[in-house]
């Protein structure tokens, strides 16, 4: 069976570029994007120099233009002590406002729970904004959305303890939604032993129990979107004394879910919801009716580095049989992967024109 998805959308990607070219570029990533069957992605603000100025926006934005090979938008990032007096300026040019709120990769950290009530405060009402926020914090957050109802996304839910805290918050009927990642959905903290440093990243890889929650979330429409948070590193980086936290993901995302329809625990519809039209519409871009990819559920292949188009060149799943093969990407009414070639040339991908992002199901 080949299922149409139509224009598949990860709200949540790094790709680099800037100072951190030798981990991937604009132009390599997007080629992983469409290989791995995305027409359309959102790219994070925490890689150097962080896109938290107008003017390191309008640099970043330089580069999407010039190189991107699919559609693209991009985060804004919240910083020390506060750059608050700039949403008004980029609000338009931008996807929404991204807060890291837990340690992870880049220096955007903010642990101060009143600078994090006046970044809520400042940031427009309309544009959604993004959190990183692990167990307790998922508590600090909430108690912000529920004083400004502004639309929060949960970035990246990794454990049960944290989707309990967001099903009795959704409950409550504040405005938010939730992602959840690949690496936490097929690895747990068992896989660490095999995979050493390959399996690090932030959050953690966690238990057993937590992974069979999350799968349960995604099928019963608890969790909203499927986002990569693909996080391309060097070898050299991952395997050095002190390795960075992040994965790669784009390439293997659609192959993976693939597999969860063939194992049983999500149904194909579920697949089109969480990777095109819930975000899409979360986010507020309209899912185009001249693009679309077909991901093959019956054909089977082994996951491998060999075939990466993403600059690292590794994947934490290399080795992996899964039922999904991505077999044909069409972008505005051209196909720009046939199955084994990206034929979209850097700058063809064009910014993404958002529409009024809506929370309600
Ligand atoms: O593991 C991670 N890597 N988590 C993040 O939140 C950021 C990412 C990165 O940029 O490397
Ligand atoms: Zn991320």
């Amino acid at each position: 069976m080949r299922l149409r998805i139509p224009a598949p959308f990860d709200p949540h990607v790094h790709l680099r570029d800037l100072d951190w070219s030798h981990k991937g570029t604009v132009a390599s990533e997007t080629a992983a994007a469409l290989a791995g069957g995305y027409t359309a992605l959102l790219d994070m603000p925490n890689t150097p120099p962080a896109t938290t100025s107008p003017a390191a926006l309008d640099a970043k934005r330089g580069r999407f233009q010039k190189t991107a090979r699919c559609d693209w938008g991009l985060w804004f990032g919240a910083a020390q002590p506060g750059n608050q007096e700039c949403y008004g300026d980029v609000q338009h040019r931008v996807c929404g406002l991204k807060i890291y709120n837990n340690e992870t990769t880049g220096d955007l950290l903010i642990e101060d729970q009143e600078l994090r009530d006046r970044i809520f405060a400042a940031w427009p009402t309309g544009k959604p904004l993004a959190v990183h926020a692990e167990g307790d914090t998922v508590a600090d957050i909430l108690q912000l959305v529920r004083r400004y109802r502004k639309h929060v996304h949960f970035c990246h839910i990794s454990s049960a303890r944290e989707l309990g805290l967001l099903a009795d918050a959704r409950e409550e009927g504040l405005p938010l939604s939730i992602g959840v990642c690949p690496h936490h959905l097929f690895l747990t903290r068992d896989d660490l032993r095999a995979l050493g440093p390959l399996g690090l990243m932030k959050p953690e890889l966690k238990t057993a129990m937590d992974r069979d929650a999350l799968r349960q979330a995604l099928a019963s429409g608890l969790v909203d979107v499927v986002e990569s948070d693909h996080a391309p590193h060097t070898l050299a980086e991952k395997l050095s004394d002190e390795p960075a936290h992040g994965v790669p993901g784009l390439e293997t995302t659609l192959p993976l879910l693939g597999q969860a329809a063939h194992e049983g625990w999500l149904e194909p519809d579920r697949i089109v919801e969480l990777v095109s039209t819930s975000p899409r519409r979360l986010f507020g871009y309209p899912v185009p009716a001249d693009s679309w990819t077909e991901l093959d559920l019956k054909d089977r292949q082994v996951l491998d580095d060999g075939g990466l188009r993403t600059l690292c060149g590794w994947s934490p799943f290399s080795g992996m049989r899964v039922h999904g093969v991505v077999r044909q990407v069409t972008l505005r009414g051209k196909q720009v992967f046939d199955g084994e070639q990206v034929c979209a040339a850097p700058g063809s991908g064009l910014p993404l024109t958002q529409c009024i992002p809506r929370v309600d199901a």
